[in-house]
């Protein structure tokens, strides 16, 4: 009931004070958050321009208004009875599955099974920046290229893009657990690439990595298109190594022929591709963001510890949006955009 008066609620342009809002059923396991904070992952400005709309819509259950926004950290104001780890006043963040409306608002409703409590020592601002990519990395890195949390000492890993939101994160992620990490970016940002961490930068401006040994456990790979094949040659063979793409074509398949037509197209490309690799001895996945309360309560620990720092290029209000939105695709960012909601 509370979610579909937020739902309701969510879209409009007026204030939406707490006050006005019943208390959450008894029934769920929900907690309403009033957001102080929130970020802009590329899927949020590709959603805009319409891409995964037929999944999307699907799994949300309705078609407009759509409110994105995936990362939620703010302030429990009111729980569910069946909720038993949080109380009003709880600082907590979270990038929940897509159910839904999302975090570009002042309040959404989650369940709290979403939910870890922020670490004290990060700013609204700043803990906004960590889930979504966090539970990416964490999925790609453990889930798929089965690294051992905190046990990466010996591995070797490219990850491309490390001046990204993703790639900023996995960065610092492996290099606390131990990893020797590579990362490419572009020459503007090399420096601060190296300020993560990471052992080895290549400027893919200025070199191919082609010429790169062949001696990489795994590459996270979040770039995709030629980059692929030039990375699958840099994984060493029959030795267990993974690669791990996060440009994948799935949702813009279905988008284009259907659920199913779409589904099914992309299962055999994902087929042929994990056949081509196996006889190199190579596993071949596609990544994908899975919310994950267990990877983000560890990822907590990391940032407590100091052990990864949040990456916030650029700070927006919450009603410059379409700035904010506008900036993240300009190419300059390093790291994330935040959107700081009061
Ligand atoms: N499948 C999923 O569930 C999932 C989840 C999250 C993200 N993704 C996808 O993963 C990709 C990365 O996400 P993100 O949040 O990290 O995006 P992002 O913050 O926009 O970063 C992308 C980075 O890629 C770098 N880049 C561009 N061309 C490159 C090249 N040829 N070689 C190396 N680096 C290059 C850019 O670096 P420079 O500015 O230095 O050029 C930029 O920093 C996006 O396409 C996103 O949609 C997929």
């Amino acid at each position: 009931m509370l979610a579909m008066v937020i739902k309701r609620y969510g879209a409009a342009k007026d204030v939406l004070h707490a006050e006005h809002i019943a208390k959450p059923s008894a029934k769920v396991d929900e907690v309403l958050v009033r957001l102080k904070a929130t970020s802009v992952n590329p899927i949020e400005y590709k959603m805009r321009a319409g891409y995964g709309r037929k999944v999307f819509t699907k799994k949300r259950g309705f078609e407009f208004p759509v409110i994105l926004g995936n990362d939620v950290c703010g302030v429990v104001e009111a729980v569910g009875k069946k909720v038993l780890d949080f109380q009003v006043g709880d600082e907590i963040f979270a990038a929940p599955e897509v159910n839904g409306q999302g975090s570009y608002s002042e309040y959404r409703v989650i369940k709290s099974i979403y939910c870890v409590k922020k670490p004290d020592t990060l700013s609204f601002v700043d803990a906004a920046s960590i889930p979504y990519v966090a539970m990416t990395a964490w999925a790609c890195l453990v889930t798929r290229a089965k690294l051992r949390p905190g046990h990466c000492a010996g591995k070797k890993v490219l990850v491309h893009g490390g001046s990204g939101g993703i790639g900023s994160f996995a960065i610092q992620l492996l290099k606390a657990w131990g990893a020797h990490v590579t990362t490419t970016c572009s020459t503007k940002k090399i420096e601060r690439a190296r300020a993560l961490g990471a052992d080895c930068v290549i400027d893919y401006q200025q070199e191919d990595i082609s010429h790169m040994t062949s001696d990489f456990d795994v590459v996270l790979d979040t770039v995709g298109g030629a980059n692929e094949q030039k990375s699958l040659h840099l994984l060493k063979k029959h030795s267990n190594a993974h690669y791990v793409s996060l440009v994948i074509p799935v949702l813009s398949a279905i988008d284009n022929s259907g659920l199913l037509k779409g589904a099914i197209g992309s299962a055999i490309t994902l087929m042929r591709k994990k056949r081509a690799c196996k006889k190199n001895g190579i596993h071949y996945h596609w990544g994908m963001f899975k919310s994950n309360k267990d990877a983000l309560k560890a990822v907590k620990d990391l940032l407590d510890k100091h052990e990864i720092k949040p990456v916030v290029d650029k700070t927006f209000p919450l009603d410059q949006l379409a700035e904010a939105h506008n900036y993240a695709e300009s190419g300059n960012v390093f790291g994330k955009v935040a959107i700081e909601i009061h």
